[in-house]
């Protein structure tokens, strides 16, 4: 049995990977621990990551010493014991005495007094702390300001909207699999268990449920009767729009969420190939298509150099959903707010712009190419198309008409694509175009 101590001692360490460069998900790994203790974890983890800008802050003003100079796991408890004071309803007394003990149990006993100053001080200061700092709109929303000024020159009208939409607790979303079950059964099945669920107004697969679930726990899970995939990552397959008889290429597929459902939509392909660069992240394809039954060619390949893995036959349907900054999916991954330089944009954007230029020639007259991404920056999604577009003039971009039918709306109807803002629909930050050869 962990004690609540313990667990904020395996936080800060969680923590501390990720402020060194680490993914949440890859450290969060199952450990012995109860679901209690788990539920405390994870609150501690995403919960100090997720505001770790503001909390930050707080803490420059708290302490005595400059925060750079502290020790990391230090410092890491720090942030932990000011979220919980600042951003849950754990009893105060607990969150200082339980985080100082976690000190102890890290073997940093020389950092108590510190900590237990931080954090009583904090509850005595809070007010006048905060009503300072969050008239910053990157401290009051936590994001680094890099992202925030980018964002409020993409979006002056909707970037605070965004910011505090990334902020929220993220929505539990199943893709039913109607080859197996219509969604109103599903949903019949599912209020059977107590559980309700509700309709999305856009996706025709989509249930939206109150709260997360084991997917153990869902009705039919391991049969193939659902699937957990966000309601705007499931327009893609919808955008795709693949006939029978159609050959299919998904060239960023893993772990297989919309490969999946093209084939839940469409079962009568000529052939699915799914090509991703990651060996590892394509056995999660894999195994996701064991588990519904379905089939596809899975490739290991650089989608963009498809001359070392194509073998000449052109497809009717693209998918390319590029590898991006994923700031549409904050609220998911808060990890993203740490890990993401400003740097990167360019060299993604670089990236998607070849991938898409090399993709093209894959595609037959009359076919269709989506270009999906879960980033909310134009650098990475209307920038590249209209730069695609001006190149390419055999290419359409007919994602206008084709949103019209799923009741979408873009914040940006003045460039190509669809921009589905983050939390509109209690959908994921999206970006998709149709694009359409002559
Ligand atoms: C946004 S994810 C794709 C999600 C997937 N389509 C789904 O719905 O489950 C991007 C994927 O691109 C892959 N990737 C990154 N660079 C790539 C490249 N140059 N060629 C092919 N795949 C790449 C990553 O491994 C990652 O799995």
């Amino acid at each position: 049995m962990n004690t609540p101590a313990d667990i904020r001692a395996h936080a800060a360490q969680l923590l501390v990977q990720v402020l060194n460069g680490r993914s949440l998900d890859a450290v969060l790994v199952n450990r012995d621990e109860s679901a209690q203790e788990r539920g405390l974890l994870r609150t501690l983890c995403y919960g100090t990551i997720r505001w770790y800008w503001r909390l930050q802050a707080v803490l420059e003003k708290l302490s005595s010493q400059p925060v750079n100079e502290l020790d990391a796991e230090v410092r890491a408890l720090a942030l932990i014991g000011l979220f919980q004071l600042l951003h849950t309803d754990i009893a105060p007394h607990a969150a200082v005495a339980e985080t100082v003990e976690a000190a102890r149990n890290l073997k940093l006993s020389r950092a108590t007094g510190f900590l237990n100053a931080i954090l009583r001080r904090c509850q005595r200061e809070a007010e006048n702390i905060t009503s300072l700092i969050d008239q910053q709109l990157s401290i009051r929303t936590a994001h680094p300001q890099w992202f925030v000024d980018q964002l409020q020159q993409d979006w002056p009208w909707h970037a605070e909207k965004i910011l505090n939409a990334n902020n929220a607790h993220p929505p539990f979303w199943l893709r039913v699999n109607l080859q197996r079950i219509s969604r109103d059964d599903y949903a019949a099945r599912l209020a059977e268990q107590g559980i309700i669920a509700q309709l999305s107004a856009h996706a025709p697969e989509a249930l939206l449920l109150s709260q997360a679930m084991d997917v153990n726990a869902l009705p039919g899970f391991d049969d193939g009767l659902v699937s957990i995939q966000d309601a705007a990552a499931q327009m893609a397959a919808h955008l795709l729009d693949a006939q029978a008889n159609h050959r299919v290429l998904d060239a960023c597929a893993a772990p297989g969420g919309k490969t999946c459902h093209i084939l839940e939509l469409q079962p009568a392909l000529k052939e699915l190939i799914a090509v991703d660069a990651s060996d590892k992240r394509l056995r999660r394809v894999d195994s996701n298509l064991k588990r519904l039954n379905q089939n596809a060619t899975l490739i290991i390949g650089d989608a963009a150099t498809p001359q070392e893995w194509w073998n000449g036959e052109l497809f009717q349907r693209i998918l390319l959903d590029v590898p991006c900054s994923a700031t549409g999916v904050i609220r998911r991954h808060p990890d993203i707010k740490l890990l993401r330089r400003s740097t990167d944009i360019d060299r993604l954007a670089t990236d998607q712009a070849v991938m898409l230029a090399q993709l093209w020639p894959l595609l037959a007259p009359g076919g269709r190419l989506v270009y999906a991404s879960c980033s909310m920056l134009k650098a990475e999604n209307a920038h590249v198309i209209e730069a695609f577009l001006a190149e390419y003039p055999d290419a359409i971009d007919n994602t206008a008409v084709l949103i019209e039918k799923y009741n979408l709306h873009t914040i940006d109807s003045k460039s190509p694509g669809v921009v589905i803002q983050v939390g509109e629909g209690e959908m994921d930050g999206f970006y998709y175009a149709c694009l359409d050869k002559r």
